[in-house]
């Protein structure tokens, strides 16, 4: 079992934090944005002169599920004198949405372009057990239903299927001077993803949402992995 669902599951966690989830991500070369935990403002503001600004600011909290609505996001942080901003409003909105929050750290990342956003998930089906999951970001998933699933382990020409198959992959083509998204990037996170859930039982579901795709990249903005 992996350190990092070892040590999450003997805090009785069911939820990884954001950057265990994330370092679990780079165990698989999955990739993520450049990121680094800050316990206090000073190594706040040296994590975002390393990482190279502008910087997102994200609180670390077992107790904060849903981070934007608490007010605990802030994008494109673009010099020290506001991630020290950024800092404390995100641990004291952090402590007003939530007294008793337990507040891990703070996350500094590096900010990513805009591009186009899709997502990549993981449940364990109850008849076939680790299944991956592909779809547009957004409204696609949430509204629309438009994704794909397969059974883990799954082969790159598989997951290439998979991205095939939405109903909105002509948007990942390319339109209105965005660039198209490179296919072989997503399937590779796809392949690796089902490699994760397989290797990691533990794990229930999985979210990479959004992974954010922009002239031959993709990283995931965001990981959610749910265990035990
Ligand atoms: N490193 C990043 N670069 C660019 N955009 C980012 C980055 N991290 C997060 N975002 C954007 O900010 C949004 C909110 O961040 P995040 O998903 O981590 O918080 P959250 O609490 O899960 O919010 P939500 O519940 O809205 O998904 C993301 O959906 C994404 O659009
Ligand atoms: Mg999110």
């Amino acid at each position: 079992m992996s350190n990092i669902i070892c040590k999450a599951l003997d805090e009785g966690r069911r939820i990884l934090l954001e950057p265990e989830a994330k370092t679990l991500c780079l165990q698989y070369s999955i990739p993520v944005p450049k990121f680094k935990v800050a316990l206090n403002l000073e190594e706040a503001v040296r994590a975002s002169e390393e990482i190279g600004f502008p910087v997102v600011v994200k609180i670390i909290s077992r107790d904060i599920i849903h981070k934007s609505d608490a007010g605990c996001v802030k994008l494109n942080v673009e010099n020290p004198e506001a991630v020290r901003e950024a800092y404390k409003q995100v641990t004291e909105n952090a402590l007003k949405f939530y007294s008793k929050a337990k507040i891990e750290g703070v996350l500094v990342e590096e900010m990513l372009p805009r591009g186009i956003e899709v997502a990549v998930g993981g449940i364990k089906d109850v008849e076939f057990g680790p299944t991956v999951m592909f779809g547009l970001g957004g409204v696609f998933i949430e509204v629309l239903k438009d994704m794909s699933f397969r059974v883990a382990p799954i082969s790159e020409d598989e997951a290439r299927e998979m991205i095939r198959e939405v109903k909105g992959f002509k948007l990942l083509q390319g339109y209105r001077g965005i660039k198209p998204v490179d296919l072989n990037v997503l399937a590779e996170i796809l392949v690796k993803t089902s490699r994760l859930l397989l290797e990691n039982p533990e794990i229930n579901q999985l979210d990479f949402n959004p992974i954010i795709c922009w002239n031959g990249n993709a990283k995931v903005a965001d990981a959610r992995i749910i265990i035990g």
